[in-house]
């Protein structure tokens, strides 16, 4: 055991305790870093000298140096001066130096989502985003997959581009080209493993042109806001009315932003659709303001009400919009598929983003999806689900309008998987999220989607992944933990 002298403090050396002498050296620096007893920019001493100080070899210190320098605790080279890294002075627990200024509002907010796995339970019913699959979609995919599994293809093992399979992208696009009216090439695909994966790659597009700033539907998609919050974006809450999205209050109130993030189909959570004039309004801003629309087409593939809108993406000026759809509602939340719509000029950038966030989708997968869409069979299967998840909701509304008159207003949505029940007579929808979740049943708080606007009270019931027989049950659970009328 033995003083280092050259430094302003006491190094101790133990030889019998099981901790490497090199990382004594180092733990022991770096605490008199952190804690300020080394101040930033003050020079260590040379190996050599702490070596002979610690009569410890130089190459002990040597490694310790170079362990600080990896960590950024200091600067400098080895061997030629080393000091304690002055970007330091601001290290948490050390005293603040300058007060920075912080940009105001939800933007700087840090993520809020905790994952409750118990909620997350398909079982439960209203969980939100659930689909059911019958008889003849599992016979096909078995079919399809065994096809895959007897072939066992050598370009199935390896890697791939990184948007995906060729073929898959191909089937995507003449299905979008028919179903929605996007406007695409094979080339503009990339294959995600779902909307949240392309928010994702977005986010880092955004972040790599500088356009941190973002406009959000308010109430809107926790999921979206919160990846948003948590690769760092300035998210501005923009206020949704009865026409979706307004936009002239986002350009007033947000007015540097350069990307909106929206569901204009299908309004989550309010089921809304954006209107014909706002669609243009928000394309010339785009247009504009050289800002990119990202839209979120989620569950447009069931509309109960006429025909499916067209996309935004699809109308002059859709050259602005980054279109986001996934087969994980369209098929099942299970299979992680979904994909994003790029315009030309930025595929390149969301290419490299893709292949650095995981490479490329499982090929194996890919196959069987691409042959089930080129198949017909996607399209058959939306069709008989559409008409079940009609069934479904009906059901729904009909229950909860016997089981809780006086408490909920529920008005059946022409679109989507899951409907509002607004609350009246004061009740609370946090309240009866939690006394709901105790009877087992899962609803979500309608107030808890909101950002900056006045919340309303309600709670969104998934009518998709639930059959009618489940349906009255659950209703008349959820009616128990309501005081009686
Ligand atoms: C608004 C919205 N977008 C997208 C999705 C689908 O997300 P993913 O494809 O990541 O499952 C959902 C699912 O609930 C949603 O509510």
């Amino acid at each position: 055991m033995k003083n280092g002298g050259h430094l302003p403090f006491s190094t101790k050396i133990e030889r019998s305790s099981g901790t490497p002498l090199f990382r004594q050296v180092y733990l022991q620096l770096r605490s008199s870093i952190l804690s300020r007893t080394l101040r930033p920019g003050a020079k260590l001493p040379s190996t050599r000298e702490l070596a002979e100080d610690l009569s410890i070899s130089r190459s002990v210190v040597v490694l310790a140096y170079e362990q600080l320098l990896a960590e950024g605790c200091v600067s400098g080279k080895v061997g030629s001066g080393t000091y304690v890294a002055s970007e330091l002075a601001e290290l948490a627990g050390a005293p603040t130096v300058t007060v920075r200024k912080r940009a105001m509002g939800p933007a700087r907010r840090r993520p809020r989502v905790s994952v409750d796995v118990t909620e997350l339970s398909d079982e439960r019913p209203f969980n939100l985003g659930r689909t059911l699959i019958d008889a003849r979609t599992i016979d096909q995919w078995r079919k399809l997959s065994t096809r895959g599994l007897q072939t066992f293809d050598k370009a199935l093992l390896g890697y791939c581009d990184p948007r995906g399979s060729q073929e898959l992208r191909e089937a995507i696009c003449d299905y979008l080209g028919s179903a929605r009216a996007v406007q695409c090439d094979p080339e503009q695909i990339l294959v995600t493993n779902g909307t949240q994966h392309a928010i994702h790659i977005v986010a880092r597009l955004l972040q790599q042109a500088g356009d941190r700033e973002v406009w959000v539907e308010d109430p809107g998609y926790p999921l979206t806001r919160e990846a948003l919050l948590a690769a760092g974006m300035l998210v501005r809450p923009v206020l949704v009315d009865g026409d979706g999205l307004n936009v002239g209050y986002g350009i007033r109130r947000w007015p540097m932003a350069k990307a909106a993030f929206i569901t204009p189909s299908h309004q989550f959570p309010t089921g809304v659709v954006l209107s014909m004039a706002r669609r243009l309004e928000l394309l010339n801003w785009a247009q504009d303001n050289a800002a990119w629309i990202i839209e979120d087409d989620y569950a447009s593939e069931f509309r109960y009400g006429g025909h499916p809108l067209a996309s935004l993406q699809g109308l002059k000026g859709g050259a602005r919009v980054i279109y986001i759809g996934t087969l994980n509602k369209a098929l099942f939340p299970g299979l992680r598929l979904g994909y994003a719509v790029v315009p030309h000029v930025l595929l390149p950038r969301a290419v490299t983003a893709r292949y650095l966030l995981d490479r490329q989708p499982p090929l194996t997968n890919q196959s069987v999806v691409a042959e089930f869409i080129r198949g017909g069979y996607l399209t058959a299967h939306i069709r008989r689900m559409r008409q079940l998840y009609r069934e479904q909701r009906d059901v729904l509304v009909a229950s909860l309008r016997r089981r809780l008159p006086g408490f909920v207003t529920v008005d059946a949505p022409d679109q989507g998987m899951h409907l509002v029940a607004y609350l009246s007579g004061g009740c609370a929808d946090v309240a009866a999220e939690k006394a709901a979740k105790q009877a087992g049943i899962v609803v979500r708080a309608l107030s808890r989607m909101y950002v900056a606007a006045a919340p309303r009270q309600g709670l969104l019931l998934g009518f998709s992944g639930y059959p009618k027989q489940v349906i009255a049950p659950a209703v008349r659970r959820l009616a128990s933990v309501f005081p009686p009328p």
